[in-house]
């Protein structure tokens, strides 16, 4: 039997993102035969533009490379695992764009009825709970079927250690992996 594909969409873009090293851990926690990729085309895209979205009016999606490249490791993945910090209290451009461009064609996206869990972390002592929210909402509404998994993470709590080296929240990583791929039918 082939895989379980979980395709991770990270929020942060620098390259020592702890986010990002959440979604690797995740990959490293995941249950045998499931496999989690990081999406690695995020910054690539665009900004949502209708003109520039092919897919809206035509059987054939013309849109532009990165975004092809995205909706089709969307539409190749069985889940989503959104890993991401919280920029001004809310979902930081990157991942609310990477929504834009999955909610297209409009009730027929990459992501539809798909699970999708939405976890992370941020410096703020709740972790970045507001734009876990707001990217649950932003998903849900663009048609993926967003599971009821919470995790947020105050980096504090990591007491310095990097996310592979944090017992507790390795567990939890393993338990929302875990939740996730249960969702896929
Ligand atoms: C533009 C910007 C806005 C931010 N806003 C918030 C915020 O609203 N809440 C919060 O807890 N942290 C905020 N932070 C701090 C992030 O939590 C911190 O930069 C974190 O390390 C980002 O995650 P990363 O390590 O994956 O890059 C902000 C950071 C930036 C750069």
């Amino acid at each position: 039997m082939s895989d379980i594909k979980v395709l991770a969409l990270v929020g942060s873009l620098r390259a020592e993102s702890i986010n990002r090293r959440i979604a690797e851990l995740a990959a490293d926690v995941a249950p045998d035969g499931v496999a989690v990729t990081v999406f690695e085309g995020l910054a690539d895209l665009p900004f949502y533009n209708e003109d520039i979205d092919d897919a809206v009016n035509t059987a054939v999606d013309h849109a532009p490379d990165p975004v092809v490249a995205l909706r089709a490791a969307a539409a190749d993945a069985d889940a989503a695992l959104v890993v991401t910090p919280e920029y001004n209290g809310s979902v930081p451009a990157v991942i609310k764009n990477a929504i834009d461009w999955l909610s297209r064609p409009f009730g027929n996206g990459a992501l539809k009825d798909k699970p999708l869990a939405v976890i992370g972390g941020s410096l703020g002592r709740f972790g970045g709970v507001w734009a876990h929210d707001e990217t649950r909402k932003s998903f849900g509404i663009a048609g993926a079927r967003v599971i009821d998994v919470k995790l947020s993470v105050p980096f504090q709590t990591l007491e310095g250690k990097a996310p592979a080296d944090h017992a507790e929240l390795s567990a939890n990583v393993r338990d929302v992996v875990g939740k996730l791929v249960a969702e896929v039918s």
